[in-house]
């Protein structure tokens, strides 16, 4: 009587985005092209190498492979400085006890990111144990809002695809989450996440009842 609940990492679990945001501008900046946050939005749930591309084209800039190469080297080693720094009071409000609260009710639980940093960050943030399948950007061919991630995830457990809920906070994430025949839970706002079955603003938002229901309702 379990369901599958996939987290993605990156802005449900932990607020990243600012440090990919501090690694992507400095980049940007490097090659003269601008970058603001309303970029960085657009980059939230894209892998590194489509971001990069994202970046170019917004420039209208092109490079050879090495120095393709060479630049997402250079951001996600910037990157992992800031990873380097982070702890436990990263985890974003209400994430551990929905957590608890889901495996206290024996639900099965899994991470589907699209981030090759995800094992390290679960680990910097002390939440690798909390996951029995972890399937992130080095474990998968297509991005979001391909649904590999979250298949992949939900084979790992065990659970068929109609009976896991997806938790996401990109548009592209959502979209993945859909077309695997998941139930998708937005965290965020919701005009940005309007494909999403359910929407909350954050975990505070959402009851311990309401997952109770989640755990009846994807029985059906
Ligand atoms: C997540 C983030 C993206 C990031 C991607 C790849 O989806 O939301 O902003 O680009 O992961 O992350 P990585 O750590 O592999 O560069
Ligand atoms: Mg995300």
């Amino acid at each position: 009587n379990s369901k599958g609940f996939i987290f993605d990492l990156d802005g449900v679990i932990v607020d990243t985005a600012k440090y990919h945001f501090l690694a992507w501008k400095k980049l940007a900046e490097t090659i003269g092209v601008t970058f603001t946050e309303t970029e960085n939005e657009q980059l939230k749930g894209v892998s590194r190498v489509r971001s990069l591309e994202k970046i170019l084209e917004w420039g209208n800039k092109t490079l050879d492979q090495d120095t393709f190469m060479e630049l997402m080297a250079r951001k996600n080693n910037d990157y992992l400085a800031y990873i380097n720094t982070m702890n436990t009071s990263e985890i974003l409000p209400d994430v551990t006890r929905v957590l608890l609260f889901l495996k206290e009710q024996n639900q099965r639980i899994a991470l589907g990111s699209a981030s090759k940093n995800a094992r390290a960050i679960l680990k910097k943030v002390a939440l690798f144990s909390n996951f029995e399948a972890i399937v992130d950007g080095t474990n998968v061919t297509k991005a979001k809002p391909n649904p590999e991630v979250f298949l992949k995830a939900a084979q790992q457990l065990g659970i068929n695809a109609e009976k896991c809920i997806v938790f996401e906070d990109s548009v592209a994430g959502i979209q993945a989450a859909n077309t695997a025949g998941m139930i998708s839970i937005g965290i965020g706002n919701k005009e940005i996440l309007s494909e999403a079955t359910y929407v909350f603003k954050n975990f505070t938002e959402m009851s311990n009842e309401f997952l109770l229901e989640l755990i009846v309702l994807s029985n059906e």
